[in-house]
């Protein structure tokens, strides 16, 4: 029993083990965190009661003033941050501004203004574009028909050009006075009388034409064989008068692009009536002057505009009476009649191949500053029957010069007259340059 109990005994104290084992733990109380006293909804709301209340009260103020420059302190820093970019968009437009400025600018032509930020422009060279004006622009000084810059791939207006007189024609314009004067032309007197009249008189007297009741002339022509002195009396007229001189040769007026000539021929008698008074000469008009045929080519026809805009001018729709014109060919035959009918250029001045008196003058006047050998007896070429215009005495007396110069000589002898007059005569009978197909 015992030991039978003993077991028994024990397994008691093991159940005991047991039923400890499977007892379970007591439970927490609560689970998460820790749990405030609840005080209630009126509990918040209720301020603590501070007891030194004055002070407590002076710490509030002084908060209060720290918020209010945090307040203002916020308003500068965003204010500032506000601002900012504008000023580094001003720089980069600037930039660009530059940019613009500095890349090559086409010039063009302002046709007409849309609004205050669009324009038709032109450029010389094909149709014309609708375009912006960049806001740095002048715009008050922008007006339809003033030369503009514009930018090489947009087109836009980028500037301005301020001086719109085309620099061909103030290249024309004489500054230094030629030194040829009437002095030095030999003969032609009734020629320099007549330019005279017809062009510096009425410029420095028009009471005298107003007088008599009639219109002085609008301009003259010179015409006559090749070397007869017409260029040298323009020159004279240049240097002794006190008008302004323009001086245009007919070859200046064909352009290249298709209206630029007539253009041209506007741009000079503005720029003349400008600076009046004033003398336009036109030396070798037969370059644009020719009759009008049936032209094919474009170039032919753009020759022919170019002279009707010369006849425009002449006639003068605006009044051009402080200025004269002064042209010179040696080929009038082939003019046009329109050029030359009354009214427009009336005077017609002939240079004739000079006579024996007027020879003399001219050889005397080409070897005034030559050193001559005494033996030089001039009157054998004055006397002679070959034709010599002005210019081929100048060449003989030339070349007489060079023949000295060759040998070393001091002084121009008789037979280096000789010579050189037989080697003039021979070139103007050849028509060609001696030794050039030889
Ligand atoms: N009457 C003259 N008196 C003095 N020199 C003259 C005279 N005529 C011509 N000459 C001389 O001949 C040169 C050529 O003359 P000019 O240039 O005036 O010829 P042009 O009549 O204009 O000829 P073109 O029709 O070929 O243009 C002048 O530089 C000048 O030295
Ligand atoms: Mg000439």
């Amino acid at each position: 029993m015992n030991r039978q109990g003993l077991p028994g005994d024990r397994k008691p104290d093991g159940s005991d083990k047991k039923e400890k084992k499977f007892e379970p733990a007591a439970p927490p109380a609560r689970v998460g965190r820790k749990q405030r006293k609840q005080k209630g909804p009126e509990a918040a709301a209720r301020l603590p009661t501070v007891t030194p209340l004055s002070k407590c009260k002076l710490r509030l103020l002084k908060l209060e003033r720290i918020k209010d420059y945090l307040l203002m302190e916020e308003v500068f820093v965003a204010n500032q941050e506000r601002l900012k970019p504008q000023e580094e968009k001003a720089e980069e437009d600037r930039s660009k501004v530059d940019d613009l400025r500095g890349s090559p600018m086409s010039v063009g032509n302002l046709e007409e203004l849309i609004d205050e930020n669009h324009a038709i422009v032109s450029s010389s060279v094909g149709p014309e574009y609708y375009v912006g004006i960049l806001s740095f622009v002048d715009k008050d000084q922008l007006e339809p028909g003033c030369a503009i810059l514009m930018h090489n791939k947009v087109l836009s207006v980028v500037g301005l050009l301020q001086d719109e007189v085309d620099p061909m024609v103030s290249v024309m314009k004489v500054e230094k006075a030629p030194l040829e004067s009437y002095a030095d032309i030999g003969g032609l007197d009734a020629q320099i009388q007549e330019i005279k009249e017809a062009v510096e008189l009425p410029l420095t007297h028009p009471e005298l034409y107003e007088d008599i009741g009639i219109k002085p002339p609008k301009g003259v022509i010179l015409y006559g064989e090749p070397g007869t002195g017409k260029t040298l009396l323009a020159k004279a007229v240049a240097n002794s008068t006190s008008a302004t001189f323009l001086r245009v040769v007919g070859s200046e007026l064909i352009q290249k692009y298709l209206g630029d000539g007539p253009k041209l021929v506007r741009e000079l008698f503005r720029v003349a009536d400008d600076l009046s008074p004033s003398i336009v000469f036109i030396d070798e008009i037969d370059a644009v002057g020719t009759k009008r045929y049936d032209a094919h080519s474009g170039g032919e026809r753009e020759i022919q505009r170019t002279m009707l805009e010369l006849l425009n001018q002449l006639d003068g729709f605006d009044s051009r009476g402080d200025v004269k014109v002064i042209l010179a060919t040696n080929r009038i035959e082939s003019l046009d009649p329109a050029l030359l009918r009354p009214g427009r250029i009336d005077r017609k001045i002939e240079f004739p191949l000079p006579d024996i008196k007027t020879r003399r003058r001219i050889f005397q006047i080409h070897t005034a500053r030559m050193t001559l050998a005494d033996d030089v007896n001039l009157e054998e070429f004055v006397m002679t029957k070959d034709e010599f215009s002005g210019a081929d005495i100048k060449a003989i007396c030339t070349e007489a010069g060079l023949l000295a110069l060759r040998e070393r000589r001091m002084k121009v002898t008789h037979a280096d007259f000789k010579k050189a007059k037989e080697k003039v005569m021979f070139k103007k009978k050849e028509g060609v340059p001696e030794g050039l197909y030889m």
